[in-house]
């Protein structure tokens, strides 16, 4: 697959992941448009990459999807390829209080929101001669991290959807990635990640994006990158090592 003069949407494109894969996406000759809930780091994002084209859309509100879809269709008919890559992360303790705070938007944002945009936009997407979804997961949807209990389990939820939207679009000209990052240094959880204290595995968003959009090029159904190869091969074999006792 080569991924150049193509209309391409990233969700949560404004920062993080998202960015990285934008920029590197218009290095490579693509018309980009990334959402997000903010206009500053929108206006940010764009400062930085003038060709990006920007649109406020919260991906768990269904009339903000749908005017980006309706934007969409009338203004980048050809858009052919989605990252669902928006996502947001929270702490909770079932052992403590609080565990049930903002819930629903974790589910949303991380497994909701992507499986009703999609839905939403294979209209247009099954319109074009090919077209591509990718759905960033992560390697905790395999080995699941004890702190972020509801992340993992809705990256887990998105990770097997996956497997059947690739089934059931088999015969069709709709192929369907699953980008599966390791540990990358950003700020999903409230840049815990970034507190100096450098996890050995961790990865910049630009060095994962060279390597994530290389192995999408290549045509893998699951982009696997760094640590993420271990979770998805040994899975939840590795939560006592990954939790303690
Ligand atoms: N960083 C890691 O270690 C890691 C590891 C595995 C997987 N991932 C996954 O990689 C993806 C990107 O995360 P990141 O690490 O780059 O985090 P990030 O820098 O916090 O980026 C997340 C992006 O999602 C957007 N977003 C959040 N809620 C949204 C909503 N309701 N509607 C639209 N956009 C929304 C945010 O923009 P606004 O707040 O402006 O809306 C932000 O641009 C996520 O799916 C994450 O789960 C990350």
């Amino acid at each position: 697959m080569t991924l150049s003069n193509s209309t391409i949407l990233v969700t949560g494109g404004a920062s993080g992941i998202g960015f990285a894969l934008a920029q590197q996406l218009l290095q490579r000759g693509n018309r980009v448009i990334v959402c997000g809930r903010g206009a500053e780091s929108l206006a940010r994002a764009q400062a930085i990459e003038p060709a990006l084209v920007t649109r406020i859309c919260d991906v768990t509100d269904a009339e903000s999807r749908r005017a980006l879809i309706d934007w969409i269709a009338a203004e980048h008919p050809d858009l052919s390829v989605v990252f669902n890559n928006a996502g947001v992360q929270y702490r909770r303790s079932f052992a403590g209080d609080h565990a049930l705070d903002d819930l629903e938007q974790e589910v949303a944002v991380n497994f909701t929101a992507p499986v009703q945009l999609i839905g939403e936009i294979l209209p247009l997407l099954r319109r074009q001669k090919q077209a591509v979804i990718v759905n960033v997961t992560s390697g905790l949807a395999f080995a699941p991290m004890a702190d972020v209990p509801v992340y993992c389990a809705a990256k887990a939820a998105l990770h097997s959807f996956t497997l059947t939207l690739r089934h059931q679009l088999r015969h069709t000209a709709v192929k369907v990635v699953e980008m599966v990052p390791p540990i990358v240094d950003t700020g999903l959880g409230g840049n815990t990640r970034s507190d100096g204290t450098k996890n050995a595995g961790m990865m910049s968003p630009d060095a994962f994006a060279t390597e994530a959009l290389a192995l999408l090029e290549e045509g893998h159904d699951e982009v696997l990158v760094g640590l993420s190869v271990g979770t998805r091969q040994h899975g939840e074999k590795l939560f006592q090592r990954m939790n303690g006792s």
